[in-house]
């Protein structure tokens, strides 16, 4: 299994846009997003992404160069139409428009349509929570999904997932999670490396649990289950609902629809400036305090520590900025492949 370092990582990424002759501009954007996602251990969201990124590229689903308009502008609110470019290069706009109108009015939403994958939504919450900003982000499927409603078997929902980050002594803390029971490329990599998924996640296509993802992506099709599983579906199933209403209707992106791409999003970011609702020393007070005392309770039998949303990821990013990543070979043999099609030169990896 090769390891790479980041910068290796955003090579690759650098190599496979640019022999595809992606805009220069959308090949950072893209390239440090997927890289950063490796580095905190969200490999489904990594450089292996870069394979069916480039793929719908050729599909026509995804645009690079469409233009990334405003279609509806006001002081603390905008409307982005992404025109289907790729979704890191909208959502980055999207935050930068978000921080520009939240610093001038205190908070500010911003929603995007016709947008594709996004990737990792934390690192856009903690861009924001860093520069001082409460932040919320939310994606939905206005197509059909993977995830079907609790006590259904058929695919309904997106994996509708929704983060939450503020900022906290240190860096931040980041919710950041699906609304299902997984994450779709998590079930991906399961079955890249054929290994099965713990029970509780998926049902096969005929409303059996299951744990073989291939069940997932063979015909008849499986769904993934709302978060909650079978148990405490009814939650997360709420919650994708709500998030489907948020960013799927007020961002135009819409709901149910069967003529959009594959992979198409609507995407929802507010953001609050934390120095417009109370001195930024009281905040570090009193969430230091809160934090200290999250983290004294006593701990059941095999639990060393209680770790704070977004803790797990800063941890692996230390981790993997010593020892690099580890790239499961048949994600590194698809890059490879890829590469020798579009002519490109990937890293050579010790
Ligand atoms: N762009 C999209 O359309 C899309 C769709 C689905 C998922 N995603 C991304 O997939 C990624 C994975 O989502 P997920 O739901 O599988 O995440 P996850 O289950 O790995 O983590 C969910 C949250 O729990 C926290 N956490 C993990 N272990 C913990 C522990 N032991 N103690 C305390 N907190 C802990 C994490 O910090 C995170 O905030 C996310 O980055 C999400 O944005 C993106």
């Amino acid at each position: 299994m090769p390891t790479l370092t980041e910068a290796e990582l955003i090579e690759v990424g650098r190599a496979l846009l640019t022999a595809a002759k992606i805009p220069a501009q959308e090949i950072d954007p893209v390239a440090l997003h997927l890289a950063d996602a490796n580095m905190v251990g969200h490999d489904s969201h990594g450089v292996m992404r870069l394979v069916q990124y480039l793929q719908m590229v050729d599909d026509g689903f995804v645009k690079p160069g469409a233009p990334v308009e405003r279609v509806v502008d006001g002081p603390a609110f905008c409307v982005l139409d992404g025109h289907f470019n790729f979704g890191q290069v909208i959502a980055g706009e999207g935050l930068r428009l978000a921080l520009e109108k939240a610093r001038g009015q205190g908070t500010a939403t911003v929603f995007m349509r016709n947008c594709n994958h996004i990737g990792r939504l934390g690192a856009y919450t903690e861009a924001a929570a860093q520069a001082g900003f409460t932040a919320v982000m939310a994606v939905n499927a206005p197509g059909p999904g993977g995830v079907a409603p609790f006590g259904g078997i058929d695919r309904r929902l997106g994996t509708n997932p929704i983060s939450m980050a503020s900022p906290a002594p240190g860096g931040a803390v980041v919710l950041d999670m699906t609304t299902s029971a997984t994450a779709e490329g998590k079930l991906r990599v399961a079955h890249q490396k054929g290994e099965s998924i713990p029970p509780g996640l998926i049902i096969d296509g005929h409303g059996n649990p299951s744990t073989d993802p291939a069940d997932y992506y063979n015909k008849p099709y499986g769904a993934i289950l709302p978060l909650g599983g079978p148990l405490m579906g009814h939650k997360g199933f709420g919650l994708s609902v709500m998030l489907d209403l948020i960013c799927g209707l007020l961002s135009g992106s819409g709901l149910c629809r069967t003529d959009l791409p594959r992979g198409a999003n609507g995407v929802w970011l507010h953001l609050m400036e934390v120095e417009r609702f109370l001195p930024r020393a009281e905040y570090d007070q009193w969430i230091t305090t809160y934090i200290d005392t999250l983290k004294s309770t006593r701990t059941l039998p095999g639990v060393s520590e209680i770790l704070l949303p977004g803790e797990i990821e800063r941890r692996r990013r230390q981790l993997r900025e010593s020892e690099g990543v580890p790239i499961p070979d048949e994600t590194w043999r698809q890059l490879t492949e890829l590469a020798a099609k579009l002519g490109a030169t990937l890293p050579t990896i010790a």
